[in-house]
């Protein structure tokens, strides 16, 4: 029995290792937190349902683009953000990942 897990566990890595050799390329995403004024509202208004990531994924945007998605978490997925953090959230958003668009 332990002489079959040890062949199992092994042709398990083989696998494993066959596939890192192979020229698959896992893309990878880095992205920066700025942190600042505001980032703390973001870490406990959005951070619960997705992570930051998420959430700068859409580059840089608009005032009103940001507002809008604050305004979709609120609607759409019930996310509870009073009126005080939504204003420090988009002030936070627009600052480092906006466009200089307002609209
Ligand atoms: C209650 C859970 C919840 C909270 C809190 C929440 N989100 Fe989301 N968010 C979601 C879900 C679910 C999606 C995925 C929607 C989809 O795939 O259409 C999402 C998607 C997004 C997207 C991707 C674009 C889009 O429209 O789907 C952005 C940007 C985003 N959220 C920003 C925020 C910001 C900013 C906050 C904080 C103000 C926040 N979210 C808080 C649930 C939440």
């Amino acid at each position: 029995m332990i002489k079959k897990l040890i062949l199992l566990t092994s042709l398990v890595s083989v696998t494993l290792f066959a596939q890192v050799k192979s020229n698959v390329e896992v893309p990878y995403i880095s992205y920066e937190i700025k942190m600042g004024k505001g980032f703390d509202a973001v870490n406990a208004n959005c951070l619960m349902c997705h992570s930051f990531g998420y959430i700068i994924n859409q580059g840089p945007q608009s005032r009103d683009f940001w507002d809008k998605k604050i305004n979709k978490m609120i609607k759409d997925f019930k996310a509870p953000i009073d009126a005080k953090n939504h204003k420090i959230i988009l002030n936070y958003l627009y600052k480092h990942y906006g466009n200089g668009k307002l609209k």
